[in-house]
């Protein structure tokens, strides 16, 4: 059985699509510890609901090796195969990425390359997208950029506010999220350049 940590900082409900795939069977892993950078956050009183280990690692005022090191070294105790950032907002050093190579998974709500950053979803409506999305992707050193595992678009209606755009992006990032995992887990992929290329 493979083992995730998820990092979070915030309301937790990708995490909680993630746990809620694992508790059906649908993906073979186990949540083996659940850290945010935030105590306040609402994913982490969720995990301990759920009798997850959840650990927060406070980030504000710290030096970030110092914050990241401690956060490495409770992902490596807790012997996880594959990190999930989950609404972690924070850019990882080039150390934490070496540490996990090709092991650390973010989700992202739009279709990279485009609309990067904090609130792609109001980003892809102040443009005028007609399409945008979600994006799951490998973790490199740079924000929101590491190779592609799955994405899925979703129309940009007329009707569309903010919450409604973002209420339908994050319903597919549901779905998304616990199908990348599921892949990356079967194994049987290789990155070619920027390409994860899926042999079965
Ligand atoms: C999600 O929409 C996720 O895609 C986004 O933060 C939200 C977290 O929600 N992540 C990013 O923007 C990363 N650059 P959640 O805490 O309910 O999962």
């Amino acid at each position: 059985m493979k083992r995730l940590g998820i990092l979070l900082s915030g309301r937790g409900s990708n995490f909680l699509a993630i746990a809620s795939s694992v508790a059906a069977g649908e993906l073979p892993a186990e949540i083996a510890i659940v850290i945010s950078n935030r105590g306040e956050a609402r994913g982490i009183s969720a995990a301990r609901e759920r009798g997850l280990l959840a650990a927060v690692v406070p980030s504000r005022g710290r030096e970030r090796e110092e914050h990241e090191s401690e956060v490495v070294s409770l992902l490596q105790q807790r012997q996880v195969d594959l990190v999930c950032l989950a609404g972690y907002m924070r850019l990882l050093s080039p150390q934490f990425v070496r540490a996990f190579p090709h092991r650390i998974l973010n989700i992202h709500p739009s279709l990279l390359p485009a609309f990067p950053g904090l609130e792609a979803q109001r980003q892809a409506l102040d443009y005028g997208a007609r399409v945008t999305g979600c994006t799951v992707h490998f973790v490199d050193e740079h924000l929101d950029h590491g190779p592609i595992i799955l994405q899925q678009a979703v129309p940009v209606l007329e009707s569309d506010d903010l919450a409604a755009l973002s209420s339908r992006i994050l319903e597919q990032e549901h779905i998304a999220y616990p199908e990348a995992i599921r892949r990356v887990l079967g194994g049987g992929w290789t990155i070619e350049g920027r390409r994860v290329v899926f042999q079965r």
